[in-house]
C-alpha cells in the first residue's frame, strides 16, 4: 500500500460513515470590533444630483499577474459593471498599502474593504481551525480541496470568522507548494539547519522542524531580500509566487515537493457588507463569485506557466522528487498531524480524508478501464 494511502487510511479510521454540518463548528459571540462605513465620494448624478460612489479598497501582497492579482482586476470589472459604476474598486498589489502582518487589522478598521489573505494567516487571529489547510500532504488534489471549500467545512469556518468582524466571500486557489533554496533537496536529511521562510502558522513551523529545518515566519514583501542577503537559506511557495517575486534570480534550486498548499480567503469588514444597500450586496457576491469561477480555472495553468519560465530562465534547477523519496517526504512530516489533532480538530481531520475517500471513490468508477487515476492537479 502506498504511504499516502496509509495516511488516508490512518485518518479515517472510524470515520467512515462521518459527515460534518457548518453547525458542528463551533461559533463563538461576535468581539465587538470598530466598523467601517463604505468610503463615498460626492459625485453628481445624470440629473445633477450629488450621488455616493462607493470605494472598495482591496489590497493585497503579490503580484498583479498572479491568480490572485488577476482575479481581483477581474472582481473590479465585474463589480463596476454590475453596480453601474455606483461602485469603484482601488486594487493595491504588492504589499503597497499593507504587509500580510498588518492586513487583516487594517481591514477590521476599515481601512481597507476588501482582502485575499492566504488561508495560513487566519490561525494567527485565533480561528485555529483554518490551519487545517497547512496539512502537509493533506490534500491528494484540487478537487478534494474544492469539495472541502465549498461544502460545510468552508461554510463552517467562514461563521467563525464573523466572530472576528469579518466576513468571508469566497476561497481562491494558488496551488501546491515547492521548496526552494541554494542547494538541492532531494533526501528529508538534505534539508537539515536550512533556515526556511515560513507564513506565520504553527503548522508550518512543526513542518520545517520535522524535515529538520529551522522555520523563519517574516512577512510576503521580506523573502525577496531575505533570500538575496542570506537572511534566509530557503522558502516555500507555488510557483507563481516565486517566478513572479522574482526568487529564481536567488534560489538555485526548486524541488517539486508539492508538499502542502497555499490559498486564500476573500474577506470583507463585517459591518461595511452588512451596511451595504441590498441591491449592491447582490451585484457585489454575483461578480465575486464570477471572479471566483475564473480564479480557478487560470491557477493551475498560471503555476504551470510560472515553472515554464522559471526553467527557461536558466538560473534555479527544478527537481521533481522521485516516489520514494516523496514516501521519505511524507513520513517525516506524519507527526505533525498528531501534534495539531486537538488544535485543529480531529473531526475536521477525519472529514477531510473522507472527502479524499469518497473523490478517489469517483474517480475509479469513471476512470477508463486500465488508465490510473489523476493525481495532483
Ligand atoms: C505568503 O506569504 O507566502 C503568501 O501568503 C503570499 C500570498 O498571498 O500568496
Amino acid at each position: 500500500m502506498k504511504l499516502s494511502t496509509v495516511i488516508v487510511f490512518a485518518l479515517t479510521l472510524a470515520a467512515s460513515s462521518f459527515a460534518l454540518t457548518a453547525e458542528e463548528l463551533l461559533v463563538e459571540p461576535p468581539a465587538i470590533l470598530p466598523g467601517s462605513q463604505p468610503a463615498t465620494t460626492k459625485q453628481l448624478d445624470m440629473t445633477g444630483q450629488p450621488e455616493s460612489e462607493i470605494v472598495i479598497k482591496f489590497s493585497h501582497v503579490v503580484a498583479p499577474e498572479t491568480p490572485k492579482g488577476q482575479a481581483a482586476e477581474r472582481f473590479k470589472q465585474l463589480a463596476e459593471q454590475y453596480t453601474n459604476g455606483r461602485v469603484r474598486v482601488e486594487i493595491y498589489p504588492n504589499s503597497q498599502l499593507f504587509k500580510d502582518s498588518e492586513e487583516i487589522d487594517a481591514l477590521q478598521r476599515g481601512k481597507v474593504q476588501m482582502l485575499a489573505p492566504s488561508l495560513s494567516k487566519f490561525g494567527q487571529i485565533g480561528v485555529r481551525q483554518f490551519e487545517l489547510f497547512d496539512l502537509p500532504y493533506i490534500f491528494p488534489n484540487r478537487e478534494v480541496l474544492h469539495r472541502v471549500m465549498d461544502a460545510d467545512i468552508g461554510k463552517g469556518l467562514f461563521k467563525k470568522l464573523s466572530t472576528k468582524g469579518l466576513t468571508g466571500l469566497a476561497y481562491w486557489d494558488n496551488g501546491f507548494k515547492q521548496m526552494s533554496s541554494n542547494k538541492p533537496m532531494h533526501k528529508v536529511a538534505d534539508l537539515k539547519g536550512l533556515k526556511i521562510r515560513i507564513q506565520p502558522s504553527n503548522v508550518l513551523e512543526a513542518q520545517i522542524k520535522a524535515l529538520g529545518a529551522n522555520p523563519q515566519a517574516m512577512d510576503f514583501s521580506a523573502v525577496y531580500p531575505a533570500l538575496q542577503q542570506g537572511i534566509v537559506d530557503g522558502a516555500e511557495n507555488p510557483v507563481s509566487n516565486f517566478y513572479t517575486q522574482k526568487m529564481h534570480e536567488v534560489q538555485k534550486h526548486l524541488t517539486i515537493s508539492n508538499h502542502g498548499y497555499l490559498g486564500y480567503a476573500v474577506i470583507v469588514n463585517k459591518k461595511f457588507w452588512e451596511d451595504l444597500p441590498p441591491d449592491i450586496r447582490d451585484a457585489l457576491t454575483r461578480a465575486m463569485k464570477e471572479a471566483t469561477l475564473f480564479e480557478r480555472d487560470i491557477a493551475q495553468r498560471e503555476n504551470d506557466d510560472a515553472l515554464a519560465k522559471v526553467i527557461a530562465a536558466n538560473t534555479t534547477v527544478v527537481y521533481s522528487l522521485s516516489p520514494g523519496e516523496r514516501t521519505a517526504w511524507h513520513s517525516a512530516l506524519l507527526p505533525v498531524y498528531q501534534e495539531f489533532d486537538n488544535v485543529i480538530g480531529s473531526y475536521l481531520i477525519r472529514s477531510v480524508a473522507h472527502i479524499a475517500q469518497e473523490v478517489q471513490k469517483e474517480q475509479n468508477e469513471t476512470k477508463p478501464k486500465g488508465k490510473k487515476a489523476p493525481t495532483k492537479k
